[in-house]
């Protein structure tokens, strides 16, 4: 296998070299490593450096430049394996020029995490990781991060497959990355309750081509009660923008109050906050001394984050100037018309055209228009 140095966060490791003819590279080589998740890496060794967990499991290794970074970066105790045993000859090459004290194990995250726990554990598989939160549950004593790439099955355009793996109905809607990010964070939700755990959803985005939870498990039936309750469904309309929420396990059958039309449910699916806001403000504040690459696109997600309202759903303000036949204004005219309405608007991470609002629709249509229906 032929190696080449790579750099991230002051972090030199050694990565496979990669067939930059195809179409994602880095499926090429033997061992993983995408260049396009720093940011996704980034983010993580930021918040972990305010968490400082007493330890951190990196359980999908790979190269081990998760792991390696959290070590470095954020000087907490961490392990990582991985399956593979050739990605293991990597990771501890890696561990080894690194001089970072780190533990390397070779072991199935199902296996390892049924007998160990850690205080914060990492689940980066390739796609869906839903085979692995159960294991993931039990093994992480208070922080659990997450990612998937499975985003077509999460998002409704692989309907089957996204009923298989998670349980749940998803539907390719205007919104459908924040649909796909809510049913994820509903099914480790449900994974947890069943083990009298709460979830609280630090910071919880999508972007590109996956979806990221970082999660803080907490303990008791109280807790994993109050944490169902933010589950349940969408209702959203098929043939106009209308759609509405129901807590709750069981989906009632609904009528669209706008065009007659049965509505469709999406889920179950999380429809509570997807961040602590205290603690991405003290991310903020810490990215300046961090200074990772990715500073400038981290920071701007985590404005949006911040700034985004806690509710379920947005609306593609392009998609809706189309459907009533005008052109779009600036988004910050859209909202501000809204918001002098009186009803709170903000834009959201998800989309540039996005906006997140619980204004009744007959506003955001007048919004969108800039006058009332003749
Ligand atoms: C997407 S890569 C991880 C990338 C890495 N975390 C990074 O940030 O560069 C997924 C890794 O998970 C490992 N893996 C897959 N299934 C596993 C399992 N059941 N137990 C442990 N490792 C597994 C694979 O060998 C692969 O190295
Ligand atoms: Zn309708």
């Amino acid at each position: 296998m032929e190696l080449t140095e790579a750099t991230e966060g002051g972090t030199t490791f050694l990565v496979p070299v990669q067939d930059d003819t195809q179409q994602f590279p880095p499926g090429s080589a033997p061992i993983f490593f995408n260049p396009r998740m720093k940011l996704n890496r980034d983010a993580t060794v930021l918040l972990l450096s305010i968490l400082q967990p007493s330890d951190y499991l990196d359980a999908m290794g790979a190269t081990g430049i998760r792991g390696l970074r959290v070590a470095n970066e954020c000087g907490i105790p961490v392990t990582i394996s991985d399956r593979d045993p050739v990605a293991i000859e990597l990771i501890t090459r890696n561990v080894q020029r690194s001089g970072i004290p780190v533990t390397v194990i070779q072991r199935d995250v199902n296996a390892l995490l049924s007998e160990q726990s850690f205080d914060a554990v990492d689940l980066d598989p390739f796609g869906t990781p839903a085979p692995f939160v159960d294991a993931g549950v039990k093994g992480t004593r208070r922080f659990l991060f997450v990612t998937a790439t499975d985003t077509a099955p999460l998002c409704g355009a692989h309907l089957k497959a996204g009923i298989r793996r998670y349980s749940a109905v998803p539907m390719n809607t205007e919104y459908h990355s924040e649909v796909g990010l809510r049913i994820l964070l509903g099914f480790v939700v449900r994974q947890t309750a069943r083990y009298d755990r709460g979830v609280e959803p630090i910071f919880c985005y999508a972007r590109e081509h996956f979806v990221r939870l970082h999660l803080r498990l907490l303990r008791g039936t109280k807790a994993a009660d109050d944490t169902l309750r933010q589950t349940g469904y969408i209702h959203q309309c098929r043939k106009c923008p209308y759609r509405e929420q129901e807590p709750g396990i069981l989906s009632s059958s609904r009528t669209c109050p706008h065009c007659g039309e049965l509505l469709q449910p999406i889920g179950p699916l999380w429809l509570g906050d997807l961040h602590n806001r205290a603690i991405l403000a003290e991310m903020q504040a810490r990215i300046g001394t961090m200074k990772p690459g990715s500073e400038k696109a981290l920071v701007k997600l985590l404005d949006c984050c911040r700034e985004e309202l806690p509710v379920p759903g947005f609306y593609d303000y392009h998609v809706l100037a189309k459907r009533l036949g005008c052109s779009p204004p600036e988004i910050t005219v859209v909202l501000s018309r809204i918001t002098a309405e009186g009803y709170p608007a903000s834009r959201t991470h998800f989309s540039g055209y996005g906006i997140k609002t619980e204004a009744p629709l007959s506003v955001i249509f007048d919004a969108v228009r800039g006058h009332p229906q003749e």
